[in-house]
């Protein structure tokens, strides 16, 4: 009989790409994929843990689970991911009707488990992480779009204080070029027109004495290929290289997200960052030397445990001092098992969100100059989709990163268009087509 699965993705890029592995091993077992997730015969919720909020999301969607298997008591659950690896003995205690449990080094096994399914009622778990696994040989199965994911590493051995990854994602270790490169050429040939190289810490990639910036060269010479993204770097490994090798390539996008956490040197320490604030400024500033008009991203954490209002006044600073054209701000959140969590001098959640509320204010800010800049420019834009506004527009982004909205006229999605940027707003710009640069 012919089976079908829903899969619901949390969290990160890693996260769907890893979920188009597992949608491929469901595949290759004979399943389909459900058009609604209460139709599954199977239901699959692959999972994040970085912050408490996330986690939230998903207890929220067991509890919808719970009653659909109360319903239909055949349907299989399962839990993948980040936080089948930390919640695990949670997950068996209060979640008793979830069949899987899989860690993010344990996918292998899913039809393996989904066959043993029909004759255990016990829940099944495989949370062993791995110094060797990165599905080297397993191809996604990809849902339409413009943009590939393509994962070339996977773990973290940095261990900055706040962070879950580690745990939940075990050990660096990298893919080898020629398979990331026969998935590339894949993707192209499936119709791709960009793609994003994946890794907790993507710019730590090492295979056979090839660096990222060998990849990022070798990536760049794949045929077809209109554009080409990577994320999320560590800013202790953005080696000159690979900024040489950026400059070098017009299809490598001219965007850098650069995560600086805090602006305090203090914190900094603290957090394990390996980098102080004098370090990071100039990281950046080089890289605008090397990159010009380069976009450049960051992600900030807020009250962390120890910071003071000044301390917390540096990473303003610091924002000043670069005007991100756009960041990702959290709440510090604890969690359990990384040294913060133990810290005790834990910040109160209301100076949390004062500081959050600032920071978000700021960056607003600063967005809308950095976008104000580019009115009465041409920017080459890939079309990826229809504007949520309108479905008389296309929404598209320049290489370095700004989301343009612009008229549909005749140009088709996949194409790279010349657009006149002729307003901004704090979250996007508004264009409108110069002439077609090449047809899809
Ligand atoms: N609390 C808040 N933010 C966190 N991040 C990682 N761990 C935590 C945490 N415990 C943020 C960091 C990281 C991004 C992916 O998530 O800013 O760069
Ligand atoms: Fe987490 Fe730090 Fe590793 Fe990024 S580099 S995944 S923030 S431990």
């Amino acid at each position: 009989m012919n089976k079908t699965y829903f899969i619901e993705t949390y969290g990160c890029q890693m996260n769907v790409a890893d979920s188009e592995l597992v949608e491929s091993l469901l595949q290759k077992e004979g399943y389909t994929k459900a058009s609604q997730l209460d139709k599954a015969d199977a239901i699959f919720v692959n999972t994040c843990a970085i912050r408490e909020h996330a986690e939230e999301k998903v207890h929220s969607q067991l509890g919808r689970y719970d009653l659909i298997k109360k319903e239909k008591p055949e349907t299989i659950i399962g839990v993948l991911g980040c936080m089948a690896q930390s919640l695990k003995h949670d997950l068996l205690e209060n979640r008793p009707f979830v069949d899987i449990i899989l860690g993010p080094d344990s996918y292998r096994r899913l039809p393996e488990l989904l066959r043993r399914k029909t004759e255990d009622s016990k829940s099944l778990v495989d949370t062993t992480l791995s110094r060797f696994e990165v599905y080297d040989d397993l191809f996604p199965s990809r849902n339409e779009g413009v943009n590939a994911w393509i994962s070339i590493m996977r773990g973290c051995d940095k261990f900055c204080t706040f962070c879950i990854v580690p745990f939940t994602r075990g050990r660096e270790r990298s893919r080898s070029v020629d398979s990331i490169i026969a998935e590339a050429t894949q993707a192209v040939q499936d119709g791709f027109s960009e793609i994003t190289l994946l890794g907790q810490n993507v710019n730590s990639y090492s295979h056979d004495q090839m660096d990222f910036h060998h990849l990022l060269d070798d990536v760049a010479q794949v045929p077809g290929l209109k554009r080409i993204r990577y994320t999320s770097p560590h800013p202790q490994d953005m080696t000159d290289e690979l900024l040489k090798t950026m400059a070098k390539h017009d299809t490598i996008c001219n965007y850098v997200h650069l995560p600086l956490q805090a602006g305090n040197d203090r914190i900094l320490k603290r957090m394990n960052r390996t980098y102080t604030r004098d370090h990071f400024v100039n990281l950046a500033l080089r890289i605008r030397d090397y990159l010009p008009n380069v976009g450049l991203s960051t992600d900030i954490i807020v009250g962390f445990p120890g910071e003071t209002e000044a301390e917390f006044q540096d990473t303003l600073e610091v924002m000043e001092i670069l005007k991100f054209d756009s960041a990702f701000n959290f709440k510090y959140s604890p969690r359990r098992g990384t040294k913060a969590s133990e810290y005790d001098d834990q910040v109160d959640e209301n100076v949390k969100q004062d500081r959050l509320v600032r920071v978000i204010e700021l960056q607003k800010k600063h967005t809308l100059e950095r976008n104000s800049e580019l009115v009465g420019s041409i920017q080459t834009v890939l079309v990826e989709k229809e504007s949520k506004r309108s479905s008389a527009q296309w929404a598209g982004r320049t290489d370095s990163n700004k989301w343009v909205i612009f008229d549909k006229e005749d140009v088709q999605i996949q194409s790279m268009v010349q657009l006149q940027i002729t307003k901004a707003t704090g979250i996007s710009l508004h264009g409108e087509l110069v002439k077609q640069a090449e047809a899809a």
